[in-house]
């Protein structure tokens, strides 16, 4: 595989950085992640914008252009020849020297990485049809989660929980009510309407949510956007989930209760329809 690091197209081996790496020592940087289906790349300028968004929260420089971005991003596309997968990409804040709280110097070159992920069989994914299980779990995570950075440990260890537990994700829950999945934004659906929880620095403002609320706005579909807690997911008529990865999943089964009958509903299987018509 070629990877792209810091201005180079390098065979993985040979892509090396630095031990003091901000973002090694302190999980200091951020990253997007982008789909490719048939080799296009999908609400790209939606992962553009929140890129900008999080480096400047974190008082870090932009330190390439939209164009170039995108150069980078259909470059390794072609380069690994990816028609099915995903792009990954990385903005540390550099080589520190030295590790200290205090950031290094302004002119300290942060430190990019992208590569590619070939996932065949993305778009025609089978848990579409079959659903997912998850559990519930606290959310444990730091404040600002509109911040898409790097430091995934909890929603890691999230992972890990339901996987132990023989399930696929973990819904995190916090003050009652679900916050998100560990790495994807949830909804539930009640009575023909779509119920997910607002946007605040409570949730990452996920790229596929936007596109996808926009479409079932334009598809004349309800949308309510509130907290939901774990029960009246359990009650509602069906559960489901969206990320850039993932586009939109079904979840037939939260914490040992049924969703619905139990497997995937009309309206989850409908907004993945229309997210991947409508995106592609
Ligand atoms: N995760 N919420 C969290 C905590 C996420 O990590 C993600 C994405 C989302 C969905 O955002 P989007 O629709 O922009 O992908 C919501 C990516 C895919 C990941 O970490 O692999």
């Amino acid at each position: 595989r070629t990877v792209y690091l810091n201005g180079e197209y390098l065979p993985e081996a040979e892509a090396k950085v630095s031990i003091f790496d901000r973002g090694f020592v302190m999980a200091d940087g951020v990253y997007e992640v982008t789909s490719v289906l048939g080799g296009k790349l999908l609400d790209f300028p939606g992962h553009l914008k929140r890129l900008a968004r999080s480096l400047s929260e974190l008082q870090m420089g932009n330190p390439l252009s939209d164009d170039e971005w995108l150069a980078i991003h259909r470059k390794l596309v072609e380069l690994n020849a990816i028609d099915e997968g995903i792009i990954y990409l990385q903005v540390t804040r550099g080589n520190a020297g030295d590790r200290d709280f205090a950031f290094p110097a302004e002119d300290t070159p942060p430190t990019v990485v992208l590569f590619t992920q070939s996932k065949p069989g993305l778009a025609a994914n089978p848990q579409a049809k079959t659903g997912l299980r998850v559990i519930s779990v606290p959310d444990l995570r730091w404040s600002r989660r509109d911040i898409k950075t790097v430091q995934l440990l909890y929603p890691s260890l999230a992972k890990m929980e339901a996987k132990h537990r023989g399930v696929d994700d973990a819904w995190l829950v916090e003050d009652g009510f679900v916050t998100e999945g560990t790495s994807n934004n949830t909804y539930i659906v009640k009575d023909g309407k779509i119920i997910t929880r607002q946007l605040s620095q409570d949730i990452l403002h996920g790229i596929t949510r936007a596109s996808l609320l926009r479409y079932a706005a334009e598809a004349q579909m309800q949308i309510e956007e509130r907290p939901f807690t774990i029960e009246e997911a359990q009650a509602a008529d069906e559960a489901f989930f969206t990320s850039a990865s993932a586009f939109v999943l079904p979840v037939v089964e939260i914490d040992g209760a049924k969703v619905g009958n139990g497997s995937a509903g009309p309206v989850a299987t409908r907004l993945r329809e229309l997210y991947l018509e409508e995106s592609l």
